[in-house]
């Protein structure tokens, strides 16, 4: 079957190389002079290095790279069985090229988005047949992460569905299905990873450092809050947490920071402007190694974060099984959220929710009634 994928940028050269590698063919199409060319350079500059590292043989590069058409003629996505789009994250633009792709390709074919916080619904709109639109959402870097969300809108065939799953499932990738809701099911959990973080350092609490240590060294996370903001962008970062936010009706859960969004004002993007909550170009200041303090500030977030996920679950946004799974795939958890809220206790992560509820009287901090019903009726997620 032909893939193509339209956007040859961060995301479209990624899932090309993926699918190529899986032994599609596939066009390669973006629309902008240069940017398939760097396409093409940046993915013999991966193959070369996959070489090295004796991850793929000379052979395989050179067919991983035959079987794809670097392509700036939008007409060669003709005859495709799956079509990928991962241009700019604008409706108007992506339901335009929807409507072109549609008129290119046969009834049959597929037509997915990678979008990370558009609906399906509006996307899949622009298409007559609007059942074969879904959603197929990677996380970068796409060839190494293992997790795809897939999410059908309310116009996709159970058809759809189960095609798309199939295809990704053959990649080798861990496919989870979620709701057409805002930030489907990794980039609405993980919110209050960043947003308590920041809550704790506005309130003085403890600086990024320490903040970050207790995240990794108690809580096992691979990175800290504020270096993983950093290796985000804080841009990046920041426009989702906006953009969430106003897609749930500005539900103060989810409230941006004015920490963050000065940040990015600034300038201070993270490593990619070399300065972001870390000035990359100094030593990076120590942390308060302080266990009690470390512990405070992991249960705090990790309550939050189990708020969300049992939220999440509570909403019919995914099964338990996928909600887990989405957080340790996507976005490396060392537990997942709901097996985790099962080991430390839900009454706990319920009293200290309550207590943060009621000490501050804000709305972010109102437990999910799932966790309330759980405790009442004596149960655990597993
Ligand atoms: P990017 O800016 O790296 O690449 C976008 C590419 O699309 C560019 O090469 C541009 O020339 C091309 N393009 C723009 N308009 C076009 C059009 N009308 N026709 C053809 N090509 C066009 O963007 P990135 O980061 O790869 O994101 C693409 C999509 O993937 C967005 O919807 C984004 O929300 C989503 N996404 C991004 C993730 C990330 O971490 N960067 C993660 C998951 C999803």
């Amino acid at each position: 079957m032909k893939v193509s994928v339209i956007g040859s940028g961060t995301m479209g050269s990624g899932i090309a190389q993926i699918a190529a590698t899986n032994g599609h063919e596939v066009c390669l199409f973006d629309s902008f002079d240069g940017a398939i060319k760097n396409a093409e350079d940046k993915l013999i500059k991966i193959l070369n290095r996959l070489v090295e590292k004796e991850k793929i043989s000379d052979q395989e590069k050179d067919d991983i790279l035959s079987r794809i058409n670097f392509s700036k003629k939008i007409e060669d996505i003709n005859g495709s069985g799956l079509v990928i789009e991962a241009i700019v994250e604008s409706l108007e633009i992506k339901q335009k090229i929807f409507t072109d792709i549609e008129k290119l390709v046969d009834n049959k074919c597929i037509i997915a988005s990678n979008t990370s916080s558009l609906s399906i619904a509006s996307i899949a709109s622009s298409c007559e047949k609007s059942e074969r639109v879904i959603g197929i959402h990677f996380f970068n870097p796409a060839p190494l992460m293992p997790l795809v969300e897939i999410i059908p809108a309310v116009q996709t065939s159970s058809e759809t569905l189960n095609n798309a799953k199939s295809i990704i499932d053959s990649w080798g990738k861990v496919t989870v299905i979620a709701k057409d809701t805002p930030g489907f099911i990794v980039n609405r959990v993980a919110r209050p990873f960043y947003g308590e973080a920041i809550r704790i350092y506005e309130e003085g609490v403890a600086d990024f450092s320490t903040i970050d240590w207790a995240m990794r060294e108690i809580g096992g996370f691979r990175m800290g809050p504020f270096e993983l903001m950093d290796y985000i962008g804080n841009d990046i970062n920041y426009t989702v947490t906006e953009t969430v936010f106003s897609a749930f009706y500005f539900d103060q859960r989810y409230k941006p920071s004015f920490t963050q969004k000065r940040m990015m004002e600034a300038g201070y993007l993270g490593r990619k402007s070399g300065r972001g909550y870390y000035n990359y170009a100094d030593k990076i200041p120590g942390a308060n190694k302080d266990k009690k303090l470390g512990r405070k500030i992991l249960w705090r977030i990790l309550s939050m974060l189990i708020n969300e996920a049992a939220d999440a679950l509570f909403l019919n946004i995914a099964t338990k099984e996928d909600i887990d799974l989405a957080m340790t795939k996507g976005v490396n958890y060392p537990k997942g959220l709901l097996a985790w809220a099962d080991e430390v206790g839900i009454k706990n992560v319920l009293n200290q929710l309550e207590e943060l509820y009621c000490e501050y009287g804000e709305d972010r901090y109102r437990p999910s009634p799932l966790l309330r019903r759980m405790i009442k009726n004596n149960k655990t997620f597993y």
